[in-house]
């Protein structure tokens, strides 16, 4: 499973990329909207900081296909070629995807609820859909199933669309989806650090520390060689 950050801070992004394994950023408008700086010049520094070979998903907000595909040939046009242009599946949204897919252009659709949307999405010609786990938990449905059934039925069809889980607000869903199958999950800062931290692997460190210390003082094995 691919790990993609969700946010569109520079420093976290910055930070980021230097310890974790990250294969790309994804935004929305309310995550651009949240740095509130000049759009461009942000996408830009973006670009600069992850360099070419990461993906980057950038999301229209145009409402009309026609628009919709323009913005997103623009987007390319401006920030490279590895970059994915996210698109609401609505029905507008479909013939965007229609659009840009015959353009040759990376598309990833989102906002999804459903397997069906997924699924239609798939055919359209999106390169990833992104199912909102935490949204569908918060319908009282259950977003892990929803990823589940979107793989289950993307190998079924032998569909090469790939599923980005987005929406997180718990380690657990994080979990869930990747054991689902899942081939990517785009997790925000706040929830980064806690897919991996494990009070017990902190603890095995301090022991080992504790033990190597009575025999060895503060030594390392670096300057010990
Ligand atoms: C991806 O970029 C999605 O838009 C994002 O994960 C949605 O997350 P939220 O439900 O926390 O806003």
């Amino acid at each position: 499973m691919k790990y993609f950050l969700d946010t569109a801070n520079i420093e976290y992004i910055k930070y980021a990329i230097d310890y974790f394994p990250i294969e790309g950023i994804t935004t929305n408008p309310t995550i651009i909207a949240k740095e509130n700086r000049e759009f461009v010049d942000l996408i830009k520094e973006i670009r600069e900081v992850i360099g070419e070979a990461l993906l980057l998903h950038i999301q229209v907000v145009s409402n009309k296909a026609e628009d919709m595909a323009e913005e997103g040939m623009k987007i390319v046009e401006k920030f490279g070629k590895n970059t994915c242009i996210k698109i609401p599946v609505t029905k507008e949204g479909l013939k965007a995807i229609k659009i840009l897919n015959s353009k040759e252009i990376k598309v990833t659709a989102t906002a999804i609820f459903t397997a069906q949307q997924a699924l239609m999405a798939a055919k359209a010609g999106a390169t990833y859909v992104a199912p909102y786990v935490n949204r569908i938990d918060n319908l009282s449905s259950d977003g892990c199933s929803v990823v589940g059934n979107i793989v289950k039925q993307f190998k079924e069809y032998n569909l090469k669309t790939n599923v980005i889980a987005a929406s997180f607000k718990n380690v657990q869903q994080v979990h869930s989806v990747a054991n689902l199958g899942a081939h990517a999950a785009t997790v925000n800062s706040e929830l980064f650090e806690k897919i991996f931290a494990h009070p017990f692997t902190d603890a095995s460190v301090e022991q080992f520390e504790e033990d190597w210390k009575k025999v060895y003082g503060d030594k390392v094995i670096k300057d010990m060689i």
